[in-house]
């Protein structure tokens, strides 16, 4: 189980799914709503742009956390291990505490791989904001992403560095 809120998928998601399907049989990319976080794109949306950009992986799939608990969604899908991909020290320090409290509930183990380094400093939150203040973030997502945030934060028609594109 490859939990998270995914608003949107980036390249360095990516990279941790596609190790966690080359370590095991099957893995359900699922996509959790939080109430709490104000998202850019709804879950079925993200759950979309995630499929998009999982073809020549045939053992993942996606799923919608279906609310509650993720150790309730790994017992339904019988998952064997969450996996969490880290960055650096302060995700391990984000993660472990949730690692702990997913075992303590309901036993299950969670997997933590190193992500590919040159995707260290991407993740959802930094892409949008970047994306919104009209960065370049191209290479960071996958080109279906990009092309729909750019469309999301009302920069339709501008190419990555701001400028008009062809079609002005
Ligand atoms: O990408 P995120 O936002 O860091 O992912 C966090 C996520 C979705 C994995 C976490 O919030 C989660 O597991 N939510 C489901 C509800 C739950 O089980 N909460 C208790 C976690 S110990």
């Amino acid at each position: 189980m490859c939990p998270g809120s995914f608003d949107p998928v980036t390249n360095g998601h990516l990279d941790v799914i596609e190790r966690a399907a080359g370590l095991f049989d099957e893995v359900v990319v699922a996509v959790a709503g939080n109430p709490a976080k104000k998202s850019l794109f709804t879950v079925p949306e993200r759950v979309g742009l995630i499929e998009q950009s999982l073809s020549g992986l045939p053992n993942v799939r996606v799923a919608t956390v279906p609310g509650g608990l993720l150790v309730d969604f790994c017992r339904q899908v019988e998952a064997v291990a969450v996996v969490k991909g880290l960055r650096g020290g302060t995700d391990f320090a984000y993660e472990l505490p949730m690692a702990l409290m997913n075992r303590h509930l309901s036993g299950v183990e969670t997997v933590f791989l190193p992500g590919e380094p040159r995707f260290e400093h991407v993740s959802s939150s930094l892409i949008k904001e970047v994306a919104a203040h009209g960065g370049d973030v191209s290479g960071l997502v996958p080109e279906h992403v990009l092309a729909r945030l750019l469309a999301r934060v009302g920069r339709v028609g501008q190419t990555e560095n701001g400028q008009p594109d062809a079609a002005g």
